[in-house]
């Protein structure tokens, strides 16, 4: 591992994908917070610059006036150089309510916001303790595990899936394709393309191309089936809602299903690797916890501000605008980096210690305002159900090797995490 000091504001490029995958992303956002709050990152042949934030302040007041900051023209950081209105409409701009604006964007939530109040979250607790705990039987007698691929990708595959109505032979295809749609610049998850050609640019675009579309194809084929026979689940729900009085189009369904499938499962995944991870690298916090388990729901806060499973999300200004002194044009992109302002110290004292009786927390890990994250609930949730259940069987869980982290400006990914416990007789 580099250390601070060898880190310095000219090295810093906040699209190299491998800053991320090192774990150096930390050492680069704590620079630009002290020396370059609002950084202009240049374009390059293929994408336009942005401007980034890292400062807590900052981010409030983007994500609070989407009246400015649209989220139309796509939320990450990378817009083509040749970004025409049939790529943007196949990147999903304007499509999904996590790409909407105002009016439009709080209509359309309502139509799923009923099955993620806190009253419908807890329903589901029970089936998620009983998935917990039917995954933890399945590696008790080990004593080892890739604490990734065994647990924390299946739990919110699940709860996303069930909540979907996607039959338990098909989860797996899920997992694959979202890691493909949400991980496309991982060589890991580059399987339709050569081994010779992958970790390219272009192996990223082909992956992702193939992971959305094969997405697509199945939730087109789902739709169908739900046409022909409603059933208890969302996609249903959505077959027979109505927007200003008009019924959703297959489009606008599909642009939900995908959504919701990467929305609710690769982040909440991360957020427990990242969880597990963090208190075996801070066994006093894990002893602390262990002694006390009514410390658990501060716990989970300062995992997600820790962890930051979503790195950011971005906005284009509709307007010329400032942030603090600096003039926003027309037309630019601003990218709201999480793990940064998670740990601004003008907000949260010794921001780099890992406390998990943090109070107050107020971490920004799930946005805030218009697109506030719908499923905060059952992510909470998904984490404290299963640290209660793991630690009340496997207490002494620590990590047998480091980390494999994913290669993406996007989503703080953990693809595998060995792990080994005393095995349960
Ligand atoms: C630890 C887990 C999670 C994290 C860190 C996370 C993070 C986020 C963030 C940062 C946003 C804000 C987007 C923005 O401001 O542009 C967001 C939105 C969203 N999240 Fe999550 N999320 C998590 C889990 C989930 C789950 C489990 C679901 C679904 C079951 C979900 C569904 C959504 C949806 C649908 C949106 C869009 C909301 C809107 O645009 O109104 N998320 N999430």
């Amino acid at each position: 591992m580099m250390t601070e000091t060898t880190l310095s504001l000219a090295d810093i490029n906040l699209n190299d994908e491998e800053l991320f995958e090192r774990g150096l992303a930390h050492e680069a956002f704590k620079i630009l917070r002290r020396e370059d709050p609002i950084s202009w990152t240049p374009a390059t042949e293929e994408v336009k610059g942005h401007w980034n934030l890292v400062k807590y302040e900052d981010v409030m007041h983007v994500s609070r006036r989407p009246e400015i900051f649209s989220s139309e023209r796509g939320i990450v950081q990378y817009e083509p150089v040749s970004m025409d209105e049939a790529s943007a409409a196949s990147a999903g701009n304007g499509k999904m309510i996590i790409t909407m604006d105002p009016p439009r964007h709080v209509k359309m939530r309502r139509l799923v916001n009923k099955g993620f109040t806190p009253r419908a979250v807890a329903l589901w607790e029970p089936k998620i303790r009983a998935a917990t705990n039917m995954l933890l039987d399945r590696i008790a007698k080990k004593g080892e595990s890739d604490f990734v691929l065994d647990i924390a990708c299946n739990i919110p595959l699940a709860v996303i899936c069930q909540m979907l109505g996607l039959p338990e032979k098909d989860w797996a295809l899920m997992f694959e394709l979202t890691n493909k749609v949400l991980g496309p610049g991982d060589p890991e998850y580059q399987t339709d393309v050569p081994e010779e050609q992958r970790g390219t640019q272009e192996a990223a675009r082909i992956t992702g191309n193939i992971g959305t579309m094969q997405m697509f194809g199945y939730f087109a084929q789902a739709l169908q089936e739900r046409k022909t026979a409603r059933r208890e689940d969302i996609i249903s729900l959505l077959v027979d809602s109505e927007l200003e009085g008009e019924q959703l189009t297959d489009e606008d369904i599909l642009w939900f299903c995908f959504l919701l499938i990467l929305a609710g499962n690769e982040t909440t995944r991360n957020g427990m690797s990242g969880g597990l991870l963090s208190l075996c690298e801070h066994p006093d916090q894990k002893k602390k916890l262990l002694n006390d388990m009514s410390l658990l729901p501060g716990a989970i806060e300062e995992i997600l501000r820790w962890n930051s499973p979503v790195t950011h999300m971005a906005r284009v200004a509709l307007q010329d605008t400032k942030i603090r002194h600096q003039e926003i044009k027309q037309g630019e992109r601003v990218v709201m980096w999480y793990p940064a302002v998670n740990r601004d110290e003008e907000v949260f004292p010794n921001a780099d210690v890992f406390d998990i009786t943090r109070s107050p927390n107020e971490h920004l890990a799930f946005g805030i305002g218009e697109h506030f994250c719908l499923g905060a609930g059952f992510a909470r949730l998904e984490l404290k159900v299963l640290f209660e259940e793991m630690f009340r069987r496997f207490p002494d869980i620590e990590l047998a090797g480091p980390p494999e982290r994913l290669r993406s400006t996007f989503i703080g990914g953990i693809k595998h995490l060995p792990v080994k416990f005393t095995p349960e007789r």
